[in-house]
Formats: C-alpha cells, sequence, structure tokens
C-alpha cells in the first residue's frame, strides 16, 4: 500500500529551488535567506532589535489582544485544546510581543524599546494568490512612545524595507481612528446611518452590521462603496487630541518627504487601533493587495493585564506578498552561491583521500562539495556545474602520487596546476580577488 501526503491546504514548502505552485512562484530557500538577511539589514540601521516569541500562545491573550468580534478571532484561529488549556497559533505578532514586554519588563531596559520580527503567522482562511494559511510576517513594534515621531518613524522604516528591495509602485493610505469613545459614537452613527440599507447589502456586511460595522468601510463591492459615499465620516467623530496627533504625523511624515493618501474610510481588521492606521498597498498584487499594515496600539496593554498605558506603534508585513511585488517589479533576487570547491575523484583510494580532505578543508571554512554516490568522473562533472561551484579539481591515482592537481576554474575552463597543500590559500586568494 502506498500512502502519499501533501502539505496542507494553504501552506507551502520552501525547497532548495524555486518552483511555481498554483501559478505562484514560491522562492527557493537561498531566496528566502536573502530576503530575511536584507529585512534584518534595514532593521539594523534603524537601530531595530530583535524578538522572537513562541509560535502559539494562550487563546485568551490572542482573543483579548485582537478582538472577540475580528474575523481573526471569530473564524480564522487555529486553535486546539490541551489538559484544559487552550492555545492557539499565533495570527499576528503585535499582541505576543505585547505579552513578552509585559512579562520581562522590557521598559526596564530605559527608553524606547524598537523591536522586529520575523516568523510563522497562521489564519485559517480561504487560500488564494498572496493568502495563506501559513504566512509568514516581519514587522516592528515601537513600545512606550506616544510621540508622533514613532508613528511617523514607523512608517518609514516599512518603506525603507519595500526600497531596498526595489518595489516602489505602492500606495500608502493613513488615517486616523481615535480613542474607543470616539469611535463608539462613530459606530452608532454608522449603524443608524447602514441600517435603512440593510436589505442592499451583501451576506458578509450584513453581519458585520450587526457585530463590527467598522468592517463594512472595508468592502470592495462598488455598490456598498456607492452606499458609504454620503456615510458618516469617522475623522469628524475623533477628539481633538488624537486630530492633533494626526497632524504631527503627517508633518513628519513630509519631512521624510513620504508620500501618502489620507483614506477616512481606512479600518483595521484587529480591534487594538487608536488614532493612527495605515496600510501599504500595491496594485501589483491582484485582491489580496495590503503589502503590510499597521497603527498605534496606546491600549492594548491594559487590555491584556498591564497596569500602566503602554503607548506603542507598529507594522506588519506579509512575506509572501513582499516576494510577488519584488517580482512585479522585476527585480532579480540574487542567485545563490555555489561551493567554492567541488571534488571529483578516480578511483577507491582517492575516493578515501577527497572524503577526508573536503572534510579538512569544511573545517578551514571553505564551502566544499563532492559526489556521494560513486559514479563517473562525466557525472561528477555534470553535478560540479549543476551546483554552481567555482573550481572543481579531479583527484585520481597520478595525482595522489604527484601532491598536486589541476585545479579548474568553471567559468573559464581555465586550468592551473595547484599543489595540494596550496589549495586553501589557491581558492582564497582567487576568489578575494573577484571581489575586489
Ligand atoms: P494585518 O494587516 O492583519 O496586521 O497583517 C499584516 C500583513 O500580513 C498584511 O498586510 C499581509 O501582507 C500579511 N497577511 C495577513 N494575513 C495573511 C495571509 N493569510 N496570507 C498572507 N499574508 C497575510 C497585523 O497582523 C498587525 N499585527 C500589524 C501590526 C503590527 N499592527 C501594529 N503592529
Amino acid at each position: 500500500m502506498s500512502t502519499s501526503f501533501q502539505n496542507i491546504k494553504g501552506t507551502f514548502d520552501i525547497l532548495p529551488d524555486a518552483y511555481t505552485d498554483g501559478g505562484t512562484r514560491i522562492a527557493s530557500s537561498a531566496e528566502w535567506h536573502a530576503v530575511e538577511e536584507t529585512i534584518r539589514d534595514v532593521m539594523h540601521r534603524h537601530n531595530l532589535e530583535e524578538i522572537r516569541t513562541p509560535i502559539f500562545e494562550p487563546t485568551e491573550l490572542v482573543a483579548r489582544g485582537i478582538g472577540q468580534m475580528t474575523d481573526i478571532v471569530s473564524k480564522e484561529m487555529f486553535a486546539f485544546e490541551r489538559s484544559g488549556t487552550n492555545y492557539v497559533l499565533r495570527p499576528e505578532i503585535t499582541a505576543p510581543v505585547m505579552r513578552s514586554f509585559l512579562q520581562h519588563h522590557l521598559e526596564q531596559r530605559g527608553g524606547v524599546q524598537k523591536l522586529f520580527y520575523i516568523g510563522p503567522c497562521f489564519r485559517a482562511e480561504q487560500p488564494q494568490k498572496g493568502r495563506y494559511r501559513q504566512f509568514h510576517q516581519f514587522g516592528v513594534e515601537v513600545i512606550g512612545a506616544d510621540d508622533a515621531r514613532a508613528d511617523a518613524e514607523t512608517i518609514a522604516i516599512m518603506m525603507s524595507v519595500y526600497r531596498a528591495f526595489g518595489v516602489d509602485n505602492t500606495t500608502l493610505r493613513i488615517n486616523t481612528l481615535g480613542m474607543p469613545e470616539a469611535r463608539a459614537k462613530f459606530v452608532n452613527a454608522l449603524r443608524e446611518y447602514l441600517e435603512p440599507y440593510e436589505d442592499d447589502l451583501s451576506e458578509t456586511s450584513r453581519r458585520r452590521l450587526a457585530k463590527n460595522p467598522l468592517r463594512i468601510l472595508d468592502t470592495k463591492l462598488d455598490y456598498e462603496q456607492e452606499i458609504l459615499a454620503d456615510a458618516p465620516v469617522l475623522t469628524e467623530f475623533v477628539e481633538d487630541e488624537s486630530r492633533e496627533h494626526y497632524v504631527q504625523v503627517k508633518t513628519y511624515l513630509d519631512e521624510l518627504d513620504i508620500d501618502y493618501d489620507e483614506d477616512p474610510l481606512l479600518v483595521r481588521g484587529l480591534d487594538y487601533y487608536t488614532r493612527t492606521a495605515f496600510e501599504l498597498e500595491s496594485p501589483d498584487l491582484g485582491a489580496q493587495s495590503a503589502l503590510a499594515g499597521g497603527g498605534r496600539y496606546d491600549l492594548l496593554a491594559e487590555e491584556i493585564g498591564s497596569k500602566q498605558p503602554v503607548p506603542s506603534i507598529g507594522f506588519a508585513a506579509g512575506m509572501e506578498r513582499l516576494f510577488l511585488a519584488i517580482e512585479a517589479a522585476g527585480n532579480d533576487l540574487p542567485e545563490p552561491e555555489g561551493a567554492d570547491l567541488f571534488f571529483a575523484s578516480l578511483g577507491e583510494e582517492a575516493e578515501h583521500w577527497v572524503f577526508q580532505t573536503v572534510h579538512r578543508l569544511r573545517g578551514e571554512g571553505l564551502h566544499v562539495a563532492h559526489d556521494l554516490k560513486g559514479r563517473s568522473l562525466k557525472s561528477q562533472m555534470k553535478e560540479a556545474n549543476r551546483q554552481n561551484a567555482t573550481y572543481a579539481i579531479i583527484i585520481g591515482g597520478n595525482e595522489l602520487e604527484a601532491g598536486a592537481a589541476q585545479i579548474k576554474h568553471m567559468a573559464s575552463g581555465e586550468q592551473v596546476e595547484v599543489p595540494f597543500d596550496r589549495i586553501v590559500d589557491y581558492v582564497r586568494d582567487e576568489t578575494a580577488n573577484v571581489e575586489e
């Protein structure tokens, strides 16, 4: 009996080579690595430090943090119970980071905590292009600052990441959501306005009208957008302090020459936001156009048990959508590096010598490859090519006797004789010359 298992729908494997899955290119592990490295580089330049939190968290934390009524909590959680405790695979990383901040008293380190993360998240959404059930986010949380510069700097960091990849076909939308009291008044007004149109709304919006009318503002349906054209506007309900903060955020964005569209209809799918909210979109991404999103969450800490307010702001972005945007921009990802040196062997004695030498040279820091299958010389050289090795060396009886071998530069075909004890230096010097 043969069993063939497949990865779970909405997930994907990252393989040594890129491949296409349902029309979407899945980047190679080397490309993921390179992209993550660039993200880390941008983060370090912006003086951020990395935080890593567990993949699963108490359900209560996530539900209280993100909000019971949100789509994420009400229908998209991968949750499980074990020995009476409820866990959830994290659907996002902001609530976990705040939990960690509070638990470890990170405020005692002094100043504002500027943290970044890269890691998998889980949401039981309907999979489609750019939307997965296991996806990867990178993001930033700036914890302990209510100054509008923190908002503008967070947005600037987000923009810098996309700039580092040459992704510039993007639109930044910003809004202020105000504080909860203002929002509650607005929600009432919105509900009152929409109720007469209830029969004209989609099923999703009708459900949202009862539970979470703010989300109706997100609608992509033309006829709903028409209805909303004359709806009350959140900005009119926002209290003066938030409004003033918003003006400052815009001033700081202007100072950094960051373009934005003000969008009074922008709301976010998570309940913890206060004041500033923003989203970065790309028209190249199709239906799932949000590259990244974020905002201020000044009340989250207290929502999950803090006695003190901890004003904070952050953003998170989908790695998979970043890859799509890089592809759409026509930008190449860095090629994976091949081995410095490939050893081919002829005969048993040479195989033993190569086996030991490869191990030794790896210990000395070279990236060395060889054949583990005892194949013909021709196949071994083909393998050296496939692996994109810079040099190849063939070792047989003659070479062992002479204590030297021809080292072949694979790209040019040039060959030079090198004594065995000079191999490491030769490869190092030559590759250093090329890099200069
Ligand atoms: P979010 O808007 O829910 O915000 O997610 C951020 C980004 O994650 C989205 O813009 C999108 O690129 C990506 N994303 C979300 N769901 C999926 C999915 N199913 N498949 C692929 N990509 C997805 C948050 O998660 C907040 N924690 C952001 C934040 C950080 N706010 C403050 N700090």
